[in-house]
């Protein structure tokens, strides 16, 4: 999840991508394939729950020649103070938090008001929906009271999630590519 610093207040702004696998526009929970170039001015921040993508994040900072400080923490207790960023991106991974309402409160409060949060998700119908879809049917289920992390590529469940607390939603569809040997994607 990398965040980006301030500047004025006004209504903070949502744009949702829902993709085959998407890239944000400019904010994100979790950065190991930023798929966003953030302003060489800019100072920003990212975090994962994982400690191994947190040194993919990172390789591929260097790679690309950005200065991003990672650190590993939850989506759900980010460790930045209220309204210290001007953008918030989470590319597939506040997804993953348990308590969705605790995820979307906390991106929030570290956003200024007249922010940008800015996420990506998989919609359920298409490829990455349907084998997560397939695969959770030969795992065991969740806790009890867990909602499905798909929910996020509903366009209405996100509006829900979102409330009143943002203003000017917009949500977009497209398609992301990945190379399509295992080798490079996954290391297999
Ligand atoms: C599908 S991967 C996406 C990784 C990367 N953002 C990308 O787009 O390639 C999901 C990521 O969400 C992270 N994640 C899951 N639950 C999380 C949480 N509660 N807080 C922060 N990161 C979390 C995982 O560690 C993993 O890196």
């Amino acid at each position: 999840m990398p965040l980006w610093k301030p500047s004025p207040p006004s209504p903070r702004r949502a744009s949702c991508t829902s993709q085959e696998s998407l890239p944000a526009r400019e904010s994100s929970t979790s950065a190991a394939a930023p798929a966003w170039s953030p302003s060489p001015r800019a100072r920003v921040e990212a975090i994962d729950l994982t400690p191994q993508l947190l040194e993919r994040a990172r390789e591929n900072a260097r790679i690309a020649k950005v200065d991003i400080e990672f650190r590993e923490a939850d989506a759900e207790d980010l460790p930045f103070r209220d309204e210290e960023f001007d953008i918030v991106v989470s590319q597939f991974a506040h997804r993953f938090a348990p308590r969705p309402e605790v995820a979307i409160a906390q991106m929030l409060r570290v956003l200024r008001p007249g922010g940008t949060i800015a996420f990506s998700t998989w919609p359920p119908e298409l490829l990455v929906g349907r084998t997560m879809q397939l695969a959770s049917r030969y795992m065991p289920p969740p806790p009890p009271g867990i909602p499905s992390p798909m929910l996020w590529g509903d366009p209405q469940i996100v509006t829900q999630r979102l409330g009143s607390a943002v203003a000017d939603i917009v949500f977009d569809r497209d398609s992301i590519l990945v190379p399509a040997s295992p080798r490079s994607t996954f290391g297999w």
